[in-house]
C-alpha cells in the first residue's frame, strides 16, 4: 500500500532497560535501508519532544549498539506533555498540559510518525498525541513485563537473568550461614519480576503483589524448614508485596512525576520481621536498579529486534497508533489506547504459580 511516510522520530521513554538500544537499531536500520526514511532521534522521552530536543540518526549511530544496554538516546518517567511539572516562583509544582505545544514541535520538524519505546506511561503519553492527531507506534518496553495484552515486553528477560544469578549468589553465602536471605527484586505492581526470578533460583518464599502474604504463615514455615534439617532460605520478595490489611513500602515520592511513587524497602522490613519472630539469623538484599542495566540477553536482542522491525511494517502498511506485542507467541499489535495506564498483574492461578507451588514454594499464603 502506497504511504506518506517520509520522515520519523523515535523516542525511548520511562524506566530504562536492556533491550532499548537494540530496538533503536532495528527502528533506524529498517527507516534507513529498508524504506529509504529520515529518522530523528528524540532525546531524553516525551522531555526532549517538549524541548525539542532531537537529532538525526545515521547507520553509523546505530552501528554496534545492539548489545549495548541502557539508550543511547537517553529517557525520562517524568515527563508526560498532557501532565507536565512546573514550578512557579514558590517552588511549588503545577502540572500543565503542553500537548498543543508538542503538536507543533512534531509538525514543525515534519515528523510523520513516532516510534515510542516505553511501558503503559509512555503507550499512555502516545495515546494522548495520538487523539490531537499525530500518529504514534509503541514498543513494548520494561522489566516488569506488566504491559496489557502483551505476553513478553523486552527487557523483562534479562532482568530475570539478572534477579536469578544474583539469588544463586545469594544462595551459596545463605548456605554457609545458615541464614534466611531476603532479596527484593523490582516490578512495581506486578509479581512477573519475582516470580519467574524465584522460580528460577529455586526460592524458598516468593512473596508478590497479587498475593498479600502472612507474615506468621511465612515466620512458621521458615521454622519448619530449621526444623527438617533446611539450614538455610532463600525469600525473593517483589517491592509490590505487602501483608494482608497492611501498606505498601513506599522507597520516595517524586512530586514532579506524573507517577509519584516508587516503591522499595519491603526485603528490609521483612528482614528485621522475620529475625524477630523466628529467631533466625536473617540478612536483606535489595537488588534495586542493577535489575535494569547490563547487556541485554540473546533472547532479548532478538525479540527487540523483531518488536522494533514490526513498528516499522506497520507504519509502512500505513497503520496509525497500534502497539506491537507478543500474543500466543507471535509478533502482533492492537490500539494503542487499549494499553495506556493500564497494568497486567498475574493470575493467581498462572501456571507458573501454580508449577511454584507444586515444587514446594511457598507463596506467604497458605
Ligand atoms: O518500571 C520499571 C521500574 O524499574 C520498576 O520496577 C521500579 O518500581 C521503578 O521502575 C523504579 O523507578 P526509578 O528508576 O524512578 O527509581
Amino acid at each position: 500500500m502506497p504511504t506518506k511516510i517520509k520522515r520519523i522520530g523515535v523516542l525511548t521513554g520511562g524506566g530504562d532497560c536492556p533491550g532499548l538500544n537494540a530496538v533503536i537499531r532495528a527502528v533506524v536500520k529498517s527507516a534507513l535501508f529498508q524504506y529509504h526514511l529520515e529518522v530523528l532521534g528524540i532525546e531524553d522521552g516525551f522531555l526532549g519532544l517538549i524541548e525539542n530536543r532531537m537529532r538525526p540518526l545515521h547507520g553509523e549511530d546505530v552501528s554496534n549498539i545492539l548489545t549495548l544496554g541502557g539508550t543511547i538516546l537517553g529517557t525520562s518517567n517524568q515527563a508526560n506533555p498532557r501532565k507536565f511539572a512546573t514550578r512557579d516562583a514558590g517552588g511549588n509544582v503545577n502540572f500543565i498540559d503542553v500537548t498543543e505545544q508538542v503538536v507543533n514541535i512534531v509538525n514543525d520538524r515534519k515528523l510523520d510518525a513516532i516510534v515510542c519505546i516505553g511501558g503503559d506511561g509512555t503507550m499512555a503519553g502516545a495515546d494522548n498525541l495520538t487523539r490531537h492527531g499525530l500518529n504514534c507506534i509503541g514498543v513494548p518496553k520494561t522489566i516488569d513485563n506488566d504491559l496489557v495484552g502483551c505476553e513478553m515486553t523486552f527487557g523483562f528477560n534479562t532482568a530475570v537473568t539478572t534477579a536469578a544469578e544474583a539469588l544463586d549468589k545469594i544462595h551459596t553465602t545463605a548456605q554457609s550461614h545458615h541464614r534466611v536471605m531476603v532479596v527484593e527484586v523490582m516490578g512495581r505492581n506486578a509479581g512477573w519480576l519475582a516470580a519467574s526470578a524465584g522460580a528460577a533460583a529455586g526460592a524458598d518464599v516468593i512473596l508478590i503483589p497479587e498475593i498479600h502474604y502472612d507474615l506468621r504463615k511465612i515466620c512458621d514455615y521458615l521454622v519448619q524448614r530449621r526444623r527438617a534439617g533446611k539450614h538455610f532460605s532463600i525469600v525473593c520478595v517483589s517491592e509490590g508485596a505487602r501483608p494482608i490489611g497492611g501498606e505498601l513500602v513506599i522507597r520516595e515520592r517524586i512530586e514532579t512525576s506524573p507517577d509519584p511513587i516508587r516503591l522499595g524497602g519491603i526485603g528490609n522490613v521483612l528482614q528485621q520481621q522475620i529475625e524477630d519472630l523466628t529467631g533466625l539469623e536473617t540478612r536483606a538484599t535489595i537488588l534495586g536498579h542493577v535489575q535494569r542495566g547490563g547487556t541485554p540477553t540473546p533472547f532479548d536482542r532478538v525479540l527487540a529486534t523483531q518488536y522494533g522491525y514490526h513498528a516499522l511494517e506497520l507504519l509502512m502498511a500505513g497503520q496509525r497508533n497500534k502497539v506491537v506485542v507478543l500474543q500466543q507467541g507471535r509478533i502482533t499489535e492492537i490500539d494503542i489506547a487499549t494499553v495506556a495506564d493500564k497494568q497486567r498483574l498475574m493470575q493467581l492461578d498462572d501456571p507458573l504459580i501454580r508449577a511454584a507451588r507444586a515444587v514446594g514454594t511457598h507463596f506467604g499464603d497458605e
